[in-house]
């Protein structure tokens, strides 16, 4: 049974990953009307990852005697500067949600609810994978800079990530 401290905190998170999934749905969009196929499939797969993210906690309320609840979400932006500018609002958007996860993991220690304790650990993994897979792509767009070519290899070389992530054992945490 989830306490309703923990019942609330785990309700902001699912609100967290809910919007998480938006954000990444509008970067797909940004990018594939731009023609930028490899970066829209990375940010749709990414999206898709966030809404697993919100209904794992989701179901996990639920299952133990709490009760979910789907919020109201704050829209996310949908025009972007540059490709750079984009993935820097990712990279910072996940930091956040990992300071989001660890508060999270506080509150169940304080309250001695190791079952959610537990069960957060993955979640702590995945973050560190995220933040990980954001600056890897941020250091490449870097090295790229403003040349073209460059741009068209990355492109094509995101879409890969996609797939060779989600092949992962650790089932596709970009
Ligand atoms: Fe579910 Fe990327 O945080």
């Amino acid at each position: 049974m989830v306490s309703n401290i923990i019942q609330e905190a785990l309700n902001k998170q699912i609100r967290i990953e809910a919007e998480s999934s938006q954000i990444y749905l509008a970067m797909a969009c940004w990018a594939e009307v731009k023609g930028l196929e490899g970066i829209a499939t990375f940010m749709y797969t990414q999206s898709q990852e966030e809404r697993d993210h919100m209904l794992k906690l989701i179901k996990f309320v639920n299952e133990r005697g709490g009760h979910a609840k789907i919020s109201q979400l704050d829209e996310p932006e949908i025009e972007f500067e540059t490709i750079k500018s984009m993935f820097e609002l990712l990279l910072k958007h996940e930091i956040f949600v990992s300071t989001s996860i660890n508060e999270l993991v506080d509150i169940t220690l304080k309250e001695k609810d190791y079952a959610t304790h537990n069960f957060l650990q993955w979640y702590v993994s995945e973050q560190i994978e995220e933040e990980a897979v954001a600056r890897t792509i941020l250091d490449k767009i870097n090295m790229i800079g403003d040349d073209k070519g460059g741009l068209y290899l990355f492109d094509r070389d995101i879409q890969q990530l996609s797939v060779v992530s989600a092949a992962s054992p650790q089932g596709g945490a970009v």
